[in-house]
């Protein structure tokens, strides 16, 4: 007989919950019983999973007697005031915040990349940062095949990677602009309708914010490559669920955009979206609700004299493959 476990979703009422709820019923993971916690304002609340509604209890250190996997999307702070009671209850952790990212007793995978680091792990594994898994699951089949040394990106992000919140102040923001009506920023630094936001995360004193450093730390931990140079500018975009990053790359060897092609077209967790001739290229309202990481635009590098240069522009949902189906995935690993 198949195994089945008890799962429990932490901030199961988030955006990122609510989309694990449905990860799991759309890949008919062998789920026994699912309990979905979020905090005292939720409770009592009904979300739906195959059907049967079930109700959201609160958020407690006693949530998770029996739990097999719990994963978490409620923020730093509570994966790490929670993180203890779930290792002492022997549950496996699945962590989408940062807090345990750079850890090393804690591995950090995307299924595509890196999934032999999982067994590692010492009760809790960490799903990397949205705008990372998007990117390496593009980037690590070019990086088996032509070593990468260097890449520079700069990345387009949607509202969703601030939570429902961020969505919504999109939504209100765009209708409060089309009514001329006053625009007061509560989530994002400044107004995101209709702007770009170069800023998301804190600052960190080398003027780089903490996403941009996350994009090169993660990168280097999961690809095991602590010398990997690599640059990023992190924008905030008036877009609701999916990410996009242009990037340019250095290989070690000589690649071709026949190549690059040829490695993508079969590269697990990637859509070759590449025709420009007919227009077909990624775009962040067709890889909403996709698994999938959308590649296309890619060009040689003009900028360089010889043929180690790779340019390429990439979208991936951000709340899906950059949060909970990377972790479905790696319950599924598990
Ligand atoms: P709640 O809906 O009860 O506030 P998002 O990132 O989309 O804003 O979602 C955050 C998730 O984390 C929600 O499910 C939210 O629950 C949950 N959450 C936030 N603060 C707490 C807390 N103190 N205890 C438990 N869950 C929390």
């Amino acid at each position: 007989m198949n195994k089945e476990f008890n799962v429990a979703i932490a901030g199961a009422t988030g955006a990122v919950g609510i989309e694990m709820i449905q990860t799991l019923e759309r890949r008919n993971f062998p789920v026994k019983n699912l309990r979905l916690l979020a905090s005292a304002r939720s409770v009592g609340k009904k979300l739906s999973y195959k059907g049967v509604e079930i109700t959201v209890e609160e958020l407690t250190h006693d949530s998770f007697k029996g739990v097999d996997i719990a994963l978490f999307s409620a923020g730093g702070d509570i994966s790490k005031e929670y993180a203890k009671s779930v290792v002492d209850a022997g549950a496996v952790m699945i962590d989408n915040s940062s807090a345990f990212r750079m850890d090393d007793s804690v591995p950090l995978v995307i299924p595509e990349v890196n999934p032999e680091d999982i067994k590692l792990h010492q009760g809790i594994i960490a799903n990397p940062n949205c705008t990372t898994i998007i990117m390496l699951v593009a980037v690590n089949p070019l990086h088996k095949a032509k070593k990468l040394k260097r890449l520079v990106a700069a990345t387009y992000q949607a509202t969703s990677g601030a939570g429902a919140k961020g969505m919504d102040e999109l939504l209100v923001q765009t209708r409060q602009a089309l009514d001329e009506k006053p625009i007061e920023p509560k989530f994002f630094a400044h107004r995101i309708a209709f702007n770009l936001i170069p800023h998301i995360d804190a600052f960190n004193a080398n003027g780089y914010t903490k996403e941009e450093l996350k994009m090169v730390n993660e990168s280097r931990k999961m690809l095991h490559c602590p010398e990997l140079k690599i640059s990023c500018t992190c924008v905030r975009v008036p877009i609701l669920r999916a990410h996009s990053e242009a990037l340019n790359m250095e290989f070690a060897e000589d690649v071709s955009v026949e190549e690059v092609r040829a490695i993508l077209r079969n590269a697990p967790g990637v859509t070759l979206v590449d025709d420009i001739a007919n227009k077909s290229y990624p775009m962040p309202l067709d890889a909403t609700d996709q698994g999938n990481v959308l590649v296309g635009r890619i060009r040689q590098d003009i900028s360089r004299d010889d043929r180690k240069g790779i340019d390429m522009f990439i979208s991936g949902d951000q709340i899906l493959k950059g949060a909970a189906l990377n972790a479905v995935q790696i319950a599924e690993l598990i």
